[in-house]
Order: C-alpha cells, then sequence, then structure tokens
C-alpha cells in the first residue's frame, strides 16, 4: 500500500465505536472494571443520536398503577410477534428497573409524581396482566425529551472514569486476523486527517441503526449503520434486516418525530371524515397499538381515500383537546417541532403526520451479553472472538419484528451495562495482544484512497438519493411480491454503481465528500441485504407486512433471517438462525405463540 498513509497505533483493553447511549454506558461500564478503554465517536458524543429519543425509557417501576416484569416480557414478546429471544427478552425485562434507578442515581432529570416518584406514561403495545388489563404506565419520561437528558447524563458520568474519547473520529473497519479473531478497529480522524489503529481485546460495536438508507426517516443523518457495514465487509451477516420499524407520527413533509407518548398522554388520530379510525383496527388499545398496526392503519386510510389535506396523502394527530397547561409540561418539545416543522399551535389545530421510518430492528447478532454470534455449523450462537455490539446496531434479538416503543432507550442502558460487566468478567487488564500487521489493515487503507480518488461520473449525493428513493418505493410498510422484485433489481443495480462514483475534495481535513462516500459505501450494502431479505421472507409478521403473504407462517418462517454480501460483486447469501424460544431462568415460563390482537 501507498506509503502516503500513516497508521497512528493506539492499544486499549477496549474500544467502543459509538457515544450514543449504549456505547456510552458500554464504555463506562468497561472503565468501572477496570479495562483501559477507548470510546471513539464520528460526532461531539451529546449530538449522538439518543438526543432525539423523546418519550421515555420502559421499566416496570410500578410508580403509577400495578406493574412487574413478567408483564412487560410478555408484552415484547407478543409485540416482536414471536421474532424476539425470549432469553434476551427476560434478561432485558428484569433488569430494566434497576438500570433505570441507575440512570435516576446518576442524575437524569426524570418528570415526577405528586409524590416525587419517576413519572410513567402509557406507550404503544404496554398492557397489564399478561395483556389481559389496561394499559401500563410503563414508559419512565423526562417531559418529551428522555433521551436528551440520558445522553447528557451518561456522557457526564463517563468523564468521571477513565474513558479516553476519541471525537469525530470515523470508523472504517474492523481489524480481523487469519483466524476471524477481531482485534481492533481503524479510523480516520476528521480535524487532522491522521489514521489510526485502535488494538484491542474487544471491539464493541455501538454505531446505530441505518435509517438514512431511506428517504423520509426520523434519523439523524449521522445515522448510516457504519458499524453493521464493517460487520458485512468483514464477511459476518446480519439479523433479520427485513424488520424496518416505521413510526407512526412522523411530521408530514417534514419526517421529524413526533413522540408515541403524545398518543400516551391522550392524543388520538384522525381521517378525513374526522373519525378515530384506531377502534376499528385496534378496539382494546386503539391509538395505543404498536407501531407497526398503527402504521398499517394509516396506509390503509390513506389508501382507502380517507387520508386529509389537499393530496388525501396524510393523517391528523390531535392534542388541541388537551390542557395546554399539560402540554407545556409533559410535551414542550414536539410543541416546538409542531410549530417549526409544521407550523401548527398545537393547543389549537391538529398535527399532520404520516408513517416515518424510525428504526432497524435487524442487526449484528448478539447473545444477551453482547457477544457478537454466528451460525458455525450445528451450533447457530458461536461467539465471534473479540467483538461486542449493543444498541440499535446490535440484534439481540428483544425487537424481534416489531419494538414497542421505549423498549429501545432500554435496551441501549440494559445491554450496555450487560456488555460491562462481560468485559470485566472475561478480560484481564493490561493483557498481552498480538501485534497488528499491515495486511490486516492494508485494504482498509485501499479503500479509503479509492474513495478520495474516485473519478467516476456518478456525485455520491445523486446515487444516495437513487437508494434512498428506492427503499422508500419498494420496501415500505407494506409490501408486496412485485414491489420487492422490482425492488431488488432497482438496488441490486444501485449497489453496482458505486463504482462508478466521482469524487471531488482530494484532502483529508474535514473532507465532508470522502465522509459522505464511505457513509454510502456503509449504507448501500445494508440496503441491498434489507430488499433481499424482505423479497425472501414469504409471510408477515411485525414490521414485515407482505401483501400476497398476508399471516404470520410460524412454522416455515419462525426463524431469523441471516444475511451476508459478497462485497465485490454484491451477491447476497441467506441463511437462518432458530429463535430462542426458552427463557433465561425458569422463574418464567416461554411464552407460547398465539394471534396478535390488541
Ligand atoms: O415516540 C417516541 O418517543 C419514540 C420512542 C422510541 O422509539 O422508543
Amino acid at each position: 500500500m501507498s506509503t502516503a498513509y500513516k497508521w497512528n497505533d493506539h492499544t486499549y483493553d477496549v474500544v467502543v465505536v459509538g457515544a450514543g447511549g449504549s456505547g456510552l454506558r458500554a464504555a463506562l461500564g468497561c472503565a468501572q472494571e477496570g479495562l483501559k478503554t477507548a470510546c471513539i465517536t464520528k460526532v461531539f458524543p451529546t449530538r449522538s443520536h439518543t438526543v432525539a429519543a423523546q418519550g421515555g425509557v420502559a421499566a416496570s417501576l410500578a410508580n403509577m398503577g400495578p406493574d412487574n416484569w413478567q408483564w412487560h416480557m410478555y408484552d415484547t414478546v407478543k409485540g416482536s410477534d414471536w421474532l424476539g429471544d425470549q432469553d434476551s427478552i427476560e434478561y432485558l425485562t428484569r433488569n430494566a428497573p434497576a438500570a433505570v434507578y441507575e440512570l435516576e442515581h446518576w442524575g437524569v432529570p426524570f418528570s415526577r409524581t405528586e409524590e416525587g416518584k419517576i413519572y410513567q406514561r402509557p406507550f404503544g403495545g404496554m398492557t397489564t396482566d399478561f395483556g389481559n388489563g389496561p394499559p401500563a404506565q410503563r414508559t419512565c419520561a423526562a417531559a418529551d425529551r428522555t433521551g436528551h437528558a440520558m445522553l447528557h447524563t451518561l456522557y457526564g458520568n463517563s468523564l468521571k472514569y477513565d474513558v479516553d474519547f476519541f471525537i469525530e473520529y470515523f470508523a472504517l473497519d474492523l481489524i480481523k486476523d487469519e483466524d476471524g479473531v477481531i482485534r481492533g478497529v481503524t479510523a480516520w480522524e476528521l480535524a487532522t486527517g491522521k489514521l489510526h489503529r485502535f488494538r484491542a481485546q474487544r471491539t464493541v460495536l455501538a454505531t446505530g441503526g441505518y435509517g438514512r438508507a431511506y428517504f423520509s426517516c426520523t434519523s439523524a443523518h449521522t445515522c448510516t449503520g457504519d458499524g453493521n457495514a464493517m460487520v458485512l465487509r468483514a464477511g459476518l451477516p446480519l439479523q433479520d434486516m427485513e424488520f424496518v420499524q416505521f413510526h407512526p407520527t412522523g411530521i408530514y413533509g417534514a419526517g421529524c418525530l413526533i413522540t408515541e407518548g403524545a398518543r400516551g398522554e391522550g392524543g388520538y388520530l384522525t381521517n378525513a371524515n374526522g373519525e378515530r379510525f384506531m377502534e376499528r383496527y385496534a378496539p382494546s388499545v386503539k391509538d395505543l397499538a404498536p407501531r407497526d398496526m398503527v402504521s398499517r392503519a394509516m396506509t390503509m386510510e390513506i389508501r382507502e381515500g380517507r387520508g386529509v389535506g389537499k393530496n388525501k396523502d396524510h393523517i391528523f394527530l390531535h392534542l388541541d383537546h388537551l390542557d395546554p397547561a399539560i402540554l407545556h409540561e409533559r410535551l414542550p418539545g414536539i410543541s416546538e417541532s409542531a410549530k417549526v416543522f409544521a407550523g401548527v399551535d398545537l393547543t389549537k389545530e391538529p398535527i399532520p403526520v404520516l408513517p416515518t421510518v424510525h428504526y432497524n430492528m435487524g442487526g449484528i447478532q448478539t447473545n444477551f451479553f453482547g457477544e457478537v454470534v454466528i451460525k458455525d455449523g450445528n451450533n447457530p450462537d458461536k461467539v465471534v472472538e473479540g467483538l461486542m455490539a449493543v444498541g440499535e446496531a446490535a440484534c439481540v434479538s428483544v425487537h424481534g419484528a416489531n419494538r414497542l416503543g421505549s423498549n429501545s432507550l432500554i435496551d441501549l442502558v440494559v445491554f450496555g451495562r450487560a456488555i460491562g460487566l462481560r468485559c470485566g468478567e472475561t478480560l484481564k487488564a493490561g493483557a498481552k495482544q498480538p501485534e497488528i500487521k499491515d495486511n490486516q489493515t492494508d485494504a482498509h487503507l485501499a479503500r479509503l484512497d479509492a474513495a478520495r480518488h474516485a473519478k467516476g461520473s456518478i456525485p455520491t449525493a445523486k446515487l444516495r438519493l437513487e437508494m434512498q428513493k428506492i427503499m422508500q418505493n419498494h420496501c415500505a410498510v407494506y409490501r408486496t411480491s412485485e414491489s420487492l422484485a422490482e425492488g431488488k433489481v432497482k438496488i441490486d443495480a444501485a449497489y453496482g454503481k458505486m463504482g462508478d462514483i466521482g469524487t471531488t475534495d482530494r484532502t483529508m481535513i474535514w473532507n465532508s465528500d470522502l465522509m459522505e462516500t464511505l457513509e454510502l459505501q456503509n449504507l448501500l450494502p445494508q440496503a441491498v441485504v434489507t430488499m433481499h431479505g424482505a423479497e425472501n421472507r414469504h409471510e408477515s409478521r411485525g414490521a414485515h407486512a407482505h401483501e400476497d403473504f398476508p399471516n404470520r407462517d410460524d412454522e416455515n418462517w419462525m426463524k431469523h433471517t441471516l444475511a451476508s454480501i459478497d462485497i465485490p460483486t454484491g451477491k447476497v447469501s441467506i441463511d437462518y438462525r432458530p429463535v430462542h424460544m426458552n427463557t433465561m431462568t425458569d422463574e418464567i415460563k416461554t411464552i407460547p405463540p398465539k394471534a396478535r390482537v390488541y
């Protein structure tokens, strides 16, 4: 490789890539265990996308009515449409209350009840008494800025421990040795143009989702699934990528999030006839049905000509019947977003909304310790040495085919904590590590150099837009065999155009042209495996609503998809892994599959 580039080498026990809620919690936990820990992040930690999370974090604290972790577990399994791994879901729901109290003790400014307890609001699909009782008030909230409060608190606390932050470093690729062991990660320092190799006993990917593969999403521009793409380039598969969550209430046109907490506080949806149509689709929980169901109901209303607005292409969300003082206290953030992005005073008028891509249930498959696993012969869960993943990048899988609102923030901290504990148990601080050899990282430089000097005819932004439109049109709330088959041809063709990209900025310092090109190289393979996975799954389950196969098919499809891609050719291979129907302990029995009605 050209000597124009020089590596700056670092050695740590653990390197965490990403400084959102899960990355910070993992890094903090590893440092607490006495491990020398680095956290590298492409944006300043408090600008990570967790900052945008609004409505809250789920835990059965029972502050506002009866609740327990077993009910939370039941709801999560049912919400996942029985694609979630039940051992991991037990781990999540059992450990959720302690994780929230930990956040409280660290300083998260939760909203309070009259008695001074943490305020909890209802969220979609969260019920009591194993689905037989009324909605549970389980979502712990700091007004509608819960993610913001958590992220700032976690960053502040991580500074108390000895985490070394490498800020505005863009991670390039995993360092893999001849035996397939992950030995660390490489990164490009955006402010200086220097290149770095982080050698570590454990590399933790906490790089978030890839919402920006779509045209309209609630995700920040930074959500390009960089860790997922590194995993694909390392020859490992991603799990359940066909399950993409549409949040029912993105602001029409702008796509920004209006929290589900709005419906938790009493908001409701109407169609062009002023009808509260959710009563027809989910008679018992109505507007508090899970997101996949509400998004489908809204899409049906629009399709059948009952959408609102000049083009009858969206739905109204009403909060105008609620006390303005309550809106001011509990939903100040969305009051402002509605004004800025929709020009609406929500105390007086409804907000125009539309289902918008919000979350990726799929990602890097892990066990509940956070260790990345792969299928190896008869062993579906062989640990990949040296590699862990957490947060939206990971697929533990606790969300299965559909995530319940507020189960994401709890996933970040419960499994972030699990990573710290696991690293503490299994690593020896300062243990000797093999040298990184240049031939293990030459391909990283070659890819960077090729993108930097790319002389093709297609600007990065043009190909990105093409990919986003294909995903939006062909892999949406509803899918058909025809739309997916066509989508596959188009997304494969878009992938093929990557070789004809042209960049114009040849520098190494703050080169956004290069960075966006590398991000597109990350997004495209994820878009491809998402489309192929969706075309391949011949059933409807959770967020995957296939009109030619409208029913869930447990006999043939209660299994995780594992999708890999051959990077040079774009050829996708699909395999499967069984769903863990076993629970983690004997204290709760497997929740058997049944029809998912609310
Ligand atoms: O609607 C919301 O506040 C989003 C929460 C979530 O995705 O968990």
